[in-house]
């Protein structure tokens, strides 16, 4: 397994692999790597002869200082993962190298990038899409691997790689959970004691929404209402967002569903250490597009 600190390196081996005809996977990732990441980097295993895991704390997609500190960096448990995973190449730059001394050009996919997790972190979706470009630009990759966790990133990578014109694919892989259905995450370290138990609560509430669309349901208030009513089953949990939205466009949906639909959740729990931010926790499904009445 080769490691670059340097994006020139990376570009210029990625370029002796392109002219060897081998497809390059790109798996980005911000470390602290977990069961997820490797079904991610499975995925990116399973479509090409090279697989370059980025591992880069991206500054420039946190709203606060103590979220970027409190980041868990687990260097040398990443790398043993990635050789487990049989990867070939981290990539893991400097800061100074992805954003030299006065930066200013950045990729703002802006309507994609304004609901959801966007409404509450400000900016965060620039610096994603911003980072993910140059991480294109460095591994040059054929295909390119997210989480389906982060259904907004992808939605919003999924834009960006069209709207710039990237010559590559983008796969979305399903999301990895704990025994107990809890979406495995890099934030869930900070979770203990009876806050790690009720962050099931999110699993439960994406069950019971889908459980009704099959049995039936089509109204997207009665839906967002059997959510937020197993969310409220977690004293815990305060819920930022219960949205039901398109899953690629994202717009916001109400009345009757007629077609797929993405229930997003976001809830905050108590930090383990109670010290600092409360720890926010994402997950989503996309429910069925309901049966017509006769086929129910
Ligand atoms: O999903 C993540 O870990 C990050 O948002 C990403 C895509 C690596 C960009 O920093």
């Amino acid at each position: 397994m080769e490691i670059f600190r340097n994006t020139a390196e990376l570009q210029a081996r990625a370029d002796a692999a392109r002219a060897l005809g081998e497809r390059i996977a790109l798996v980005p990732t911000m470390g602290a790597l977990h069961a997820g990441h490797r079904a991610l980097m499975d995925a990116g295993r399973a479509r090409a002869q090279r697989v370059c895991v980025s591992i880069f704390v991206n500054p420039t997609q946190f709203n606060s200082a103590t979220d970027l500190a409190a980041y868990p960096r687990t260097w040398e448990a990443d790398l043993e993962a990635c050789r487990e995973a049989g990867v070939h190449w981290v990539y893991a730059p400097e800061p100074g190298d992805l954003y030299p001394d006065g930066f200013q050009t950045w990729v703002d996919v802006s309507e994609l990038s304004e609901p959801l997790c966007g409404a509450a972190r400000p900016g965060h979706f620039r610096g994603v899409a911003t980072v993910v470009c140059k991480l294109f630009l460095a591994a040059k990759p054929h295909v390119a691997v997210f989480g389906e966790k982060d259904q907004q990133q992808l939605a919003v990578v999924r834009r960006m790689t069209r709207d710039l014109g990237f010559d590559l694919e983008i796969v979305g892989v399903p999301t990895v959970r704990e025994a107990d259905g809890l979406a495995l995450s890099s934030r869930n370290v900070h979770l203990a004691g009876e806050a790690r138990s009720q962050a099931t609560v999110l699993v439960r509430a994406l069950d019971a929404a889908e459980a009704a669309v099959l049995a039936g349901e089509t109204s997207a208030d009665a839906l967002l209402e059997i959510a937020h009513g197993e969310l409220a089953n977690a004293p815990l949990a305060e819920i930022d967002y219960a949205e039901l939205r398109g899953p690629r466009d994202l717009e916001l949906l109400c009345g009757p569903l007629d077609d797929a639909a993405l229930l997003a959740l976001a809830v905050f729990f108590p930090r383990a250490s109670g010290a600092g931010d409360r720890v926010r926790l994402i997950d989503n499904r996309v429910l069925p597009k309901p049966l017509p009445q006769e086929e129910r």
